[in-house]
């Protein structure tokens, strides 16, 4: 590693990001987004929005079938960089600098949902409770939201964690080795810190890039979500799944290595 590497925060970085966290399957991921819309909502949706979307692959692949698509970011970088994608492939995804607990959007869609743990960003109920409000006044009666969140067992010591904690991946122009941890874990503060290192070592000299990161995540477990959605006043928890898809509950079964929440809009 080169000593005249930079150091960037996590989001800045965006395409470093998407590639060090590019191995997920989005187009199967769209397919299960729409599957469990199909299990919880009464009408096939026509629009959507993602709440932090990030570099936005699930919406260019669900605008790519036709839906009507929106994201909602509040950092410039990553919002330029899914500009970048969508227009590269054609699609239209349309774009809001916004929070997620403040956010509106020009009409109501069917589907909200917000996945990678990017809802362990609201910290605190009020936090929470805010992001469900503006997410229910921007979706129709009956519309549904899915949060992808990390498996409980993972924050419980003395259990294995579901989810790999080091990786490299070589693309045509970069390396990249990430190392990805639930640390230190706060069971008083219900709060856990994503400690993010990405090495990104460039195939034609460039001086190599080292990203170290430690957000403020919250742990939220079935009790906290049962909570935020009845103080919400706006939404109904309707399923609990163990990945993005209807087919597999929320188990301690290896086959489910997450914990998906399907809310539904009343
Ligand atoms: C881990 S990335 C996830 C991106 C995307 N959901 C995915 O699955 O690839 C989290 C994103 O949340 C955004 N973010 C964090 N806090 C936010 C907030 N309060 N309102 C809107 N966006 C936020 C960050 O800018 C970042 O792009």
């Amino acid at each position: 590693m080169s000593s005249s590497r930079r150091k960037k925060a996590l989001f800045e970085h965006p395409r470093l990001y998407d590639l060090a966290f590019g191995f997920r399957d989005f187009v199967a991921q769209a397919d299960g987004l729409l599957a469990l819309t199909a299990r919880y909502a009464a009408r096939k949706p026509r629009s959507a929005v993602e709440l932090c979307c990030g570099p936005a692959h699930h919406l260019r692949e669900l605008a790519a079938r036709g839906l009507r698509a929106y994201g909602v970011d509040h950092n410039a970088e990553m919002l330029a960089y899914a500009r970048s994608l969508s227009k590269r492939d054609g699609v239209d995804v349309r774009l809001l600098r916004s929070d997620m607990r403040t956010f509106e959007l020009p009409e109501r869609v069917d589907l909200a949902y917000c996945l990678f743990d990017s809802f362990c960003h609201n910290t605190t109920d009020g936090d929470a409770v805010a992001t469900l409000r503006s997410t229910a006044a921007s979706l129709r009666r009956g519309g549904i939201f899915i949060i992808e969140l990390t498996h409980p067992a993972d924050f419980f010591e003395g259990v294995r964690s579901r989810s790999s904690s080091r990786w490299t991946q070589r693309y045509p122009d970069v390396v990249i080795s990430t190392r990805f941890a639930h640390d230190n874990i706060d069971p008083i503060a219900e709060t856990f810190e994503p400690g993010i290192e990405i090495d990104a070592r460039y195939r034609d000299g460039r001086a190599a890039v080292r990203i170290v990161d430690r957000l403020q995540y919250r742990i939220w477990l079935r009790s906290g979500l049962r909570n935020i959605a009845a103080a919400s006043g706006c939404f109904d928890i309707v399923g609990w799944h163990g990945d993005l898809t209807p087919a597999i509950p929320l188990s301690m079964r290896d086959e489910s290595w997450q914990m998906v929440v399907v809310m539904r809009r009343h």
